[in-house]
């Protein structure tokens, strides 16, 4: 019998989303809705009534509920939220007890304790100003002797109607790719990387079944962290489907003495009736209160593809004249710049200026730059530390590798053990010595290998490793505070909220192949914004798959996230210089739009072009970049539909820049193309809009801004 009166409710309202808590004083406490908002005067004792079950025959007496924090001892027959163990009593099948409850601004804090396992346990739950929900776990062993902790995880139950999933995969220079499967079985994702890697993006989407981008009931889940993890999706015998999201810890990893706790990173959710655009838009809140970006994402030069390892002071000034010609704002010099660095295989830890390549430091180059009036970035990779460095020589225990073993390498480098502290204040010195000599505006923060033998000592140091880094990058953030920091990691091996809480970037994929960069970047945009994602426009011939684009389509993609140029801009004619110049000054005039409004993600029906609508705040001024990806499967072009316009409000539509319209698939562009078209927000986002037929790889701009009401009537 389940008596209310025992039972306390916490409900959160934020961006129309509502979420309600029960809190039991002799259970861990249950999600009882989190979704769409509900009416204010909703009755939380009833709605809790309405979702009580029967108990099936065959089951235990009292089955185990589907809690927040579901316990092992309390007949919860899979994962439970905690996994420990003690030698002095039985820490491993908890029974949480409520002890104090805590309301806060947008959540409330609940403290649980089990008196045989010696253990307390906080919730840390709520609904953010972006109405994303947020989850974290502490655990703290108040028992005399160590605790060994094996697991501890947020858990999330889902709607027994979310039957599909989409999970991610990936390799280099294939980030994001996205696998949609039946949710009928349990779906486990175990990263032991160090780092998230290229295959293990941190995130699963579950929704009803046939949900698209625009709609249907969904949710995405991530966990807000950089370094080994596992998420599960499961659900249990009555009918019950869950989330599950953690840190994951190596065998003997986490121990904890009298008094000593450890906190999960955060599980974060956005939920949607209307498909996984507006689900987006909750992370893309997220993401946007977090940033607190300050002013227009600045047009980037990156030198890698340009000049990699050959540094060449005439040569970087000459690119740098160039890119500010075409409109660059920022200069970045990536890997090459410091002693000893002319390959891959030496010198990562010797953060000293290269004297060879710059007899006179970095000045020369940086004053360059400045005076074209750029910003300057450097790039780093500051985790890690190759066997032929100078550091390496002095400090061979500094680096994570058993001294038993033979170390086991990866691009000829090892990790060095941030978690030591001698380690952490090398580091440490020698960036805050770079940015204090230096004018640095912005960082390439580098990682470039997996962790194996993540440990030097007894016990694996993978998760004290991911602390610590957020650590010095927090450090950083305080003592440089106009310095913006971009996560990379082999492109997008780190991307996760959890870095991002430090960082301002992310650089998607080393690949920068127009092609392959629309389905990495789609598949980024599911959690993140796209002033956040990196995207440069590469050399005519892609250096990682070869393909041969176009300068639109090339610029035209890039433009989708936070723009780039990744060319030796030496190499270009003219004609493709004045090109990109153009793009360059579309960016800049509409990037308000892209950073600031709404993204949406538009298949075509034929599923062989993509459209990427942004549409600003305030519904007036909309850009959409539509991209064929492959030979329409008919001989028209499918018309594009633009949501979220206002219904009567007049538009006119503009077509900005396009990729050549050779005419080979095409007698006759669509009626409107050579005229002013105006239409109100209702026509075009329910009728839809004709385009010419386009070629494969090839993409067009358009902009639609509100006709002035005085416009209209003349
Ligand atoms: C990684 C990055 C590249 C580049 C190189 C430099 O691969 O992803 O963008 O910075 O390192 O070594």
């Amino acid at each position: 019998m389940t008596e209310l009166n025992t039972i306390r409710f916490h409900r959160l309202d934020q961006q129309n989303k509502t979420l309600v808590i029960a809190s039991h004083q002799n259970a861990s406490p249950e999600l009882v809705y989190f979704g769409d908002a509900l009416p204010k005067a909703t009755e939380l004792d009833s709605l809790y009534l309405s979702q009580q079950a029967g108990i099936p025959q065959a089951m235990m007496d009292q089955p185990a509920a589907m809690s927040l924090i579901p316990e092992a001892g309390r007949g919860w027959m899979q994962s439970p939220a905690v996994e420990a163990s003690a030698a002095d009593r039985p820490a491993w099948a908890m029974r949480w007890q409520l002890k104090q409850i805590e309301e806060l601004a947008d959540g409330v804090m609940l403290t649980l304790e089990d008196s045989t396992a010696q253990l307390v346990l906080m919730l840390d739950i709520g609904l953010l100003p972006s109405g994303v929900l947020r989850q974290q776990l502490t655990l703290t062993n108040v028992g005399e002797g160590d605790l060994s902790v094996e697991r501890l995880a947020c858990t999330l139950p889902v709607s027994p109607e979310l039957t599909e999933r989409v999970s991610f995969y990936g390799r280099w220079c294939q980030e994001f790719q996205q696998v949609r499967e039946p949710w009928q079985s349990t779906w486990l994702q175990e990263n032991r990387h160090g780092r998230n890697g290229h295959a293990n993006f941190p995130a699963v989407m579950v929704g009803e079944s046939g949900f698209s981008e625009q709609r249907g009931e969904v949710l995405g889940v991530h966990l807000a962290w950089s370094g080994n993890h596992r998420l599960k999706a499961d659900y249990t015998i009555e009918g019950h489907r869950y989330i599950q999201a953690e840190a994951l810890y190596l065998s003997g990893e986490i121990h904890l003495a009298n008094g000593q706790s450890i906190t999960t990173p955060e599980l974060l959710a956005s939920h949607s009736r209307e498909g996984l655009n507006a689900m987006s838009h909750g992370f893309h809140r997220e993401a946007r209160e977090r940033l607190k970006l300050d002013k227009p994402r600045p047009v980037h030069l990156n030198t890698w593809e340009a000049f990699y390892f050959d540094h060449d002071m005439t040569k970087l000034k000459e690119l740098a004249s160039a890119a500010a010609e075409v409109g660059v704002e920022r200069y970045i010099l990536d890997d090459g710049w410091f002693r000893g660095r002319h390959h891959d295989e030496a010198a990562l830890g010797d953060w000293f200026v290269d004297e060879g390549k710059y007899p006179n430091g970095l000045s020369p180059l940086i004053d360059h730059v400045k005076n074209l009036g750029m910003e300057f970035g450097l790039w780093f990779e500051p985790e890690m530390v190759n066997p032929d460095s100078d550091l390496y020589r002095t400090h061979p225990d500094w680096a994570l590798q058993l001294p038993q073993y033979e170390g086991y390498l990866g691009r000829n480098q090892l990790v060095l053990n941030l978690a030591n502290p001698e380690a952490y204040a090398y580091l440490r010195e020698r960036l805050f010595d770079l940015f204090e000599s230096n004018s640095i505006d912005y960082v390439k923060w580098d990682m470039n290998r997996d962790y194996c033998q993540s440990g030097s000592d007894l016990a694996p140091q993978a998760h004290a490793q991911v602390l610590a880094l957020y650590r010095l990058l927090a450090e950083l953030n305080h003592a440089f505070p106009h310095m913006e920091i971009e996560s990379c990691s082999s492109g997008g091996a780190r991307v996760d909220f959890g870095i991002l809480n430090f960082t301002k970037r992310f650089w998607a994929s080393d690949c920068n192949d127009a092609l392959e960069r629309q389905s990495i970047q789609r598949g980024f945009s599911y959690f993140f914004p796209p002033e956040v994602m990196g995207s440069h426009i590469g050399p005519d011939q892609s250096h990682t798959t070869s393909r041969t684009h176009d300068v639109a389509f090339r610029a035209g993609t890039a433009m989708l996230g936070h723009l780039g140029i990744e060319w030796n801009l030496l190499d270009a004619n003219p004609q493709q210089r004045a090109t990109i110049a153009n793009w360059i000054n579309q960016y800049k005039r509409v990037r308000g739009h892209l950073h600031e409004g709404n993204n949406w993600r538009l298949p075509s029906a034929d599923g062989r072009a993509q459209t990427q609508w942004a549409l600003s705040q305030d519904g007036l001024t909309g850009v959409a970049v539509y991209s064929q990806l492959a030979m329409p499967k008919q001989g028209q072009t499918l018309p594009i539909h633009l949501p979220n316009l206002i219904a009567e409000q007049s538009y006119r539509v503009t077509v900005l820049e396009h990729s050549p319209l050779p005419g080979h698939l095409m007698k006759a562009k669509p009626a409107w193309w050579q005229r002013e078209l105006i239409l109100n927000g209702a026509s075009l986002s329910q009728v839809g809009l004709q385009l010419p037929i386009l070629d494969p790889e090839s993409l067009i701009l358009l902009e639609v801004t509100a006709v002035p009401l005085s416009e209209n009537n003349e």
